[in-house]
């Protein structure tokens, strides 16, 4: 009982801290100067990632900061440079969606209630309207929607696998000849959680 307790009060706190990093992205955002992204994204990817909504885009160079501290913990076979990149891109599929506070809390707060109901969070509630109910489909799909994205463009086949598995628990196998991206996916799982 005691440990639930903890654990909703835990849960609390991270998503006031979320909201709060939500109101500063804006500002946040802005000062980004985007030549600190030269070393890890190519021009078609830099342009796509400054195409992101400002709470996107901050979470995603906060989880990118975290790989950089925990390069070594890569494995030998996986390129820092590389990591990085998935790290900026994992969230891309959220250019779709495009996401601001309101949509973000209500995608929180309807998929816990379609949770506590067994339904699926697809069927998206009607007084939202049909625009914010694709948006919020979207929202939901933004890992497969990333991984259509980067594949359109040509991506590397690794970076489209890290993409469309980073909420999976248990993912396909990733590309032939990279059997160490698991490792790669499993930490950016956990910098993601972090962030
Ligand atoms: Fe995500």
């Amino acid at each position: 009982m005691q440990k639930g307790a903890a654990e909703v009060l835990a849960g609390l706190y991270y998503r006031f801290f979320q909201f709060c990093r939500a109101l500063t992205a804006p500002v946040k955002w802005r000062k980004l100067n985007p030549v600190y992204l030269d070393p890890y994204l190519s021009q078609a990817e830099k342009e796509l990632f400054l195409s992101l909504d400002p709470i996107t885009g901050c979470h995603s160079l906060r989880v990118a900061a975290t790989i950089i501290k925990n390069y070594n913990r890569l494995p030998a076979e996986i390129d820092p440079v590389f990591a990085v990149k998935c790290a900026l891109l994992h969230d891309i599929g959220k250019l779709a969606s495009r996401p601001g506070i309101f949509l973000r809390v209500t995608a929180v707060l309807w998929r816990k209630l379609c949770r506590l109901f067994s339904r699926p969070v697809e069927k998206a509630p009607s007084f939202l309207g049909p625009k914010n109910q694709k948006k919020l489909r979207a929202y939901y799909r933004h890992a497969a929607l990333g991984a259509s994205l980067l594949a359109a463009k040509g991506g590397d086949p690794v970076l489209i696998w890290v993409v469309a598995n980073h909420h999976t628990q248990l993912p396909p196998p990733p590309p032939t000849g990279a059997e160490r991206a698991e490792a790669l996916l499993r930490l950016l799982q956990e910098a993601d959680r972090k962030n």
